[in-house]
């Protein structure tokens, strides 16, 4: 199982290093063999002494130049990062970044070996107008995407989960993952408002290999439990 937590614009650096050094005392103590995953904000990118692996929430396809506000390949390769996150639908649609940008990015990253974590999911109109709809928008998310790359890890976020306590039911993230599991034999996470109170069955389900987790995951106590759960199936 992959637990993977999405820190998104929260914690300070001070804050961000406590957190990683709470979840690698539980690590540690409870002899965990799951990979954990975290991705803090950028300015909190630091050295890592733990055993939980730290990745990106973004950077830009360059090595470095002109891109205000960005990080580039030097930023990540400074403290050793290997690992991105790639469309999550905060960046697709807060941000604006398009499929195409999304592949440029994907490809500068897997030429250079990283391990990539790539989000697709709907928003609430393309699942109320029914599964065809819906694949077909979740389809044009993987456009373009090499879905046989080695590094890759892909997470099925329902735009409409995301952050808001809804959840499809399991029989649905069933289904989705069975079907994305066919375009992708890669691990596939569900994310979206996972919490200590759903994430041991939403793991059990079929085809469901790990959970990316936002806001339950800021509370360390609460992502250790559910890094347990991973353990225990
Ligand atoms: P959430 O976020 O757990 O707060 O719904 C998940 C994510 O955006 O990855």
């Amino acid at each position: 199982m992959i637990v993977a937590a999405n820190l998104k614009t929260n914690f300070t650096r001070k804050e961000t290093n406590e957190y990683l050094a709470e979840l690698d005392a539980f690590v540690k103590a409870h002899n965990i063999s799951q990979e954990v995953l975290v991705f803090p904000a950028p300015s909190c990118l630091d050295y890592n002494n733990t055993t939980v692996a730290v990745g990106t929430q973004n950077a830009y396809p360059a090595k470095e130049g002109a891109f205000t506000g960005e990080l580039g390949l030097v930023h990540l390769e400074e403290f050793g990062i290997q690992t991105i996150l790639i469309g999550h639908s905060e960046r697709r649609h807060i941000l604006g970044e398009t499929q195409e940008f999304l592949v440029e990015k994907f490809n500068f990253y897997k030429e250079l070996g990283f391990k990539i974590v790539y989000c697709v999911g709907e928003p609430l109109e393309k699942r109320e107008a029914g599964k065809e709809v819906m694949m077909e928008y979740i389809d044009a998310q993987y456009r373009g995407i090499d879905t046989t790359y080695e590094n890759l890890i892909i997470a099925y976020e329902p735009v409409w989960a995301i952050g808001t306590g809804l959840t499809p039911t399991l029989s649905d993230i069933e289904e989705v993952h069975k079907a994305l599991k066919e375009k992708s034999s890669a691990p596939l996470l569900y994310g979206g408002s996972v919490k200590v109170t759903n994430a041991k069955e939403v793991m059990a389900l079929n085809n469901v290999d790990g959970v990316l987790v936002g806001s339950a995951a800021l509370y360390s106590e609460h992502f250790c439990t559910m890094i347990n759960y991973a353990e225990e199936l």
